[in-house]
This record gives structure tokens, sequence and C-alpha cells, in this order.
């Protein structure tokens, strides 16, 4: 099974900064000709407040021929509890009835596919506690099949045991918890998005991909991390074993979040370090 896996488009009608490339994106995932397609957050540029921007970029979606399964990222359904824009039941009901679930199971013959909602971890909620409860049960009924998980966050930024990365990775306690399960399970690969940086690495037997963004790279404005600040995509080929490629498509105009943070994130050009941007 090959998967393309896209991610963080930034799309808006009124805030149209990134849908140029929207168009080479699609044209070169359909020139890929996968079997299945992965979108791992922030379709929008504010889907959690805009429902015109969640409308707008989940029509865009649909135009691609091949299957599509989407996941949340935090500019579509809030972020942690004290954020400008918590996730709550308003901004998940809105992206289950615009887009789809926001956490799913796929299976072909030989591998089960697991979309994680990776904003609702840490929140110490009933809805964490929930999903926690499900993926158990979606990790120990695959069977024989192999695992993959896809997500928006990353599970740490530089190392396992590090600290609160607040906006950028998972709290270390909903992580530990899930490495503890992907071991318990062998889960093979771990893919998300949310860093607009592409870089691939190993946590044990697992396989860490982020794929980078299409829409922007960031520059001076945030701290240097681990990847490179390319736009793309990456391709997943599921067999015997995980292949992941990390690709830079050239087609695709690199903007910059820092030459337009003040016009597209403005709250977040005011409180840098309560409310980060990507
Ligand atoms: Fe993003």
């Amino acid at each position: 099974m090959r998967i393309i896996q896209i991610t963080d488009t930034h799309l808006s009608p009124s805030k149209p900064h990134f849908n140029a490339n929207w168009s080479p994106l699609a044209q070169w995932v359909t020139d890929q000709n996968p079997d299945l397609v992965i979108h791992t957050g922030d379709l929008a540029v504010d889907g959690a407040d805009i429902e015109d921007d969640l409308a707008f970029s989940a029509k865009l979606l649909n135009e691609i021929s091949a299957p599509v399964l989407s996941l949340p990222g935090n500019h579509d359904i809030g972020h942690m509890p004290g954020s400008a824009q918590p996730v709550n039941a308003t901004r998940i009901d809105r992206w289950r009835e615009m887009v789809g679930p926001d956490r799913w199971t796929y299976d072909s013959k030989h591998w089960r596919l697991i979309g994680l909602n990776s904003l609702i971890l840490g929140a110490d909620s009933p809805e964490e506690e929930e999903q926690f409860d499900w993926l158990e049960v979606a990790l120990a009924d695959a069977e024989a099949r192999r695992i993959a998980v896809f997500a928006h966050k990353p599970l740490f930024v530089d190392t396992a045991d590090e600290g609160e990365t607040g906006y950028w990775s998972i709290r270390p306690a909903p992580r530990q918890k899930l490495l503890d399960l992907f071991a318990e399970y062998d889960v093979a690969l771990h893919a998300s998005g949310h860093l607009h940086r592409g870089w691939q690495g190993m946590h044990n037997n697992i396989s860490l991909v982020w794929a980078p963004a299409s829409s922007f790279i960031v520059g001076d404005m945030e701290r240097d991390m681990p990847g490179a600040r390319i736009l793309g995509a990456a391709i997943h080929t599921l067999a015997d074993t995980v292949e992941s490629e990390i690709v830079e498509i050239d087609t695709l105009s690199r903007f910059v979040l820092d030459d337009v943070i003040e016009e597209v994130y403005p709250r977040a050009k005011k409180a840098p370090t309560a409310e980060t941007t990507i």
C-alpha cells in the first residue's frame, strides 16, 4: 500500500496567503497515483473559529481523486486548555460534520492504520480518556496486521524524555502512555505534521516521520528545531516493512510565515509565548 501524507495546508477563502500551493500539491498527488492520501491536519488557516475556512478546505480536499482520510490540527479544532482556542465539543462537532471523524482506523490485508486526534492529548478530559480506551481496543484487535499511527502532533521534538514542550509536541504523561502502548503492540510507524519541517528518525523500533507542510516554512521567528525547512509531503510504502520518503515538491512556492504573520495570525504575533502560531 502506497500512502501519500500531506499536511498543514493552511487554506482559507478570506486569508488566501497559502492557497496558491494547493493546485500544485493536488497535481503532484494525482501524478503519484497513491492508494490513499492522509492529511495530518491544519487543513485551514482558522477552522477552529471560522466555519468557511473548514468548508473551503474540505471542498478542495474532496477534489482529490484518491481516497482521503483527514485528521484535525490545532488550527482546525483548537488546542490546549487555557489557550486562546481550546478544543471543545463545538469545534470537534464542526470538524466531524464538515470533514469527517477526528479519529479512525483503516485496514488493509496486512496493515491497520490508526488516526489519532492529538489535540486532546494532555487535556485530562473525558474525551482524552475515551480516545485512549478506543486506541487500546484498536491496537489489540489488529490481529496479525502491522500498525501505523498518524496524528497532527509529533511524539516529541528533541528527545523522547524531554519535558513539557507546550505547543510543539505531546505532554510527557500522555507521550509515555502512547510509547508504552506502541511498544506493547509493536507499532511500526508514527507519522505527524505540525512542525512545518521534514524529519525522520527511530525511537525503539518505531519509525518516526514528520511530513513537511505544503503551505509555508517558519523562519527565524521560531527557535531552531530538528528537521529540514522544506515544503512537500511524505510517501509511506507499507509492505513487509515500512519505507518512508520525505519529498520536497519544487512546484510549491516557498512562503515564509514570518513575512505575513501579522496578517494571517495577528494574535500569535501579539503574544508569542502564550499562543504560538504554526
Ligand atoms: Fe500548521
